[in-house]
């Protein structure tokens, strides 16, 4: 039994003494605790296949911000390299692969990953959560399938994603034979992260807002739903599409159980066009870099605009590295404390 389940009562949508509250890349560079573990690794590859590694940083927000969840430590890159699509994460660039699939004969090549590949992500899990000692619940992600698609074409981050883009407007039917494929390779693995222990998992579909509305339908979200149809009879889903702020109440039609929303889109708007599910976000994370006060009485403002039940407190994208750690707990605190 969980000690403090708020995190999954509010994203089934049960009562809460208050919103639960935690931060995407809260298990990253704003933590100097991150940083020192992170130098015992040769690299980001290195580090994210060393369970031990990555259990020590899950746990790290936890004791120090003491959030009300742990993510696994991971990134949503490990699909296509063990599809068979290796990257390297190369230092304040980002994310680079050598290979990217280009024809019929890549999506032919590459396989639908099971969860043996990803073996040290379940390692890290099955110790996070023997460590974690039920204090709070794990949370699972993987990338979602047009996200991971877009970086396989593309090789890269990309401002635009225009090379994905184009082969989706010229090769729609290959398109979907390579969606389909990490579609099943993702559901493989996040049923893995459940058996592991994950408790909650989370969709991220970072590059939703560079598609059309028309394309996201068609390319995007009838993945999500399938995987969110794989795993919702198991845990609660989060799904989190930046940028896709039309999409909402269709993403709303899934079997999800709860929306990450980014900061572009006001609390109220978002509970019309999805009066049945658990809202996620969505501070600026751009807030945290606000003298004390201005962070303190937006977050309030937030709060009260969402109110206390379904309502998970979030930024609305990760934090930047640069963000003072004491402003990131002064944000977890005025939560904690606030009267609802
Ligand atoms: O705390 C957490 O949120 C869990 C860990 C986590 C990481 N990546 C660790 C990481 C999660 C959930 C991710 C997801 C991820 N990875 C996404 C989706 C979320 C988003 O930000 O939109 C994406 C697009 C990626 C791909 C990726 N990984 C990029 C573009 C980069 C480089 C950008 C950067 O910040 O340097 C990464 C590297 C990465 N993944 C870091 C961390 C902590 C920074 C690497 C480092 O330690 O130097």
């Amino acid at each position: 039994m969980l000690k403090n389940d708020l995190l999954l009562r509010a994203a089934k949508g049960l009562e809460v003494e208050r919103a639960p509250v935690w931060l995407m890349r809260q298990a990253g560079r704003v933590l100097p605790e991150y940083r020192a573990t992170r130098s015992k690794a040769k690299n980001f590859i290195e580090f994210v296949k060393n369970p031990e590694l990555a259990c020590e940083v899950t746990i790290q927000p936890v004791d120090i911000l003491n959030v009300d969840a742990a993510i696994i430590f991971s990134d949503i890159l490990v699909i296509p390299e063990a599809m068979g699509l290796p990257y390297q994460m190369i230092e304040s660039k980002g994310p680079w692969f050598e290979h990217t699939v280009k024809n019929k004969n890549d999506i032919d090549n590459l396989i639908i990953a099971d969860a043996e590949k990803l073996n040290y992500v379940i390692k890290a899990i099955q110790l996070t959560k023997k460590e974690l000692d039920n204090r709070v619940p794990l949370i699972g992600f993987a990338g979602a399938p047009w996200t991971i698609f877009a970086y396989m074409i593309e090789g890269s981050g990309s401002k635009t994603f225009s090379k994905a883009k184009q082969f989706l407007y010229t090769q729609p039917e290959l398109s979907h034979q390579l969606l389909e494929k990490i579609t099943l390779s993702t559901i493989n693995y996040l049923k893995a992260q459940v058996s592991a222990g994950a408790d909650i998992v989370q969709l991220f579909d970072s590059w939703a807002g560079v598609l059309s509305e028309k394309m996201y339908y068609e390319f995007s979200l009838n993945y999500i739903s399938k995987i969110c149809d794989a795993l919702s009879p198991l845990v609660p889903v989060t799904v989190f599409a930046k940028d896709a702020h039309y999409a909402t109440q269709k993403i709303s039609e899934t079997s999800c159980h709860s929306i990450g929303l980014d900061w572009t889109m006001n609390p109220e708007t978002a509970r019309k066009f999805s009066s049945n599910k658990t809202l996620q976000g969505n501070a600026d994370p751009c807030l945290l870099y606000a003298e004390e006060s201005k962070i303190i009485e937006e977050t309030q403002i937030m709060l009260r605009a969402f109110g206390k039940n379904r309502y998970i407190c979030n930024l609305g994208h990760g934090l930047y590295p640069d963000i003072d750690k004491q402003k990131v707990k002064l944000f977890v605190d005025v939560v904690k404390e606030f009267t609802w």
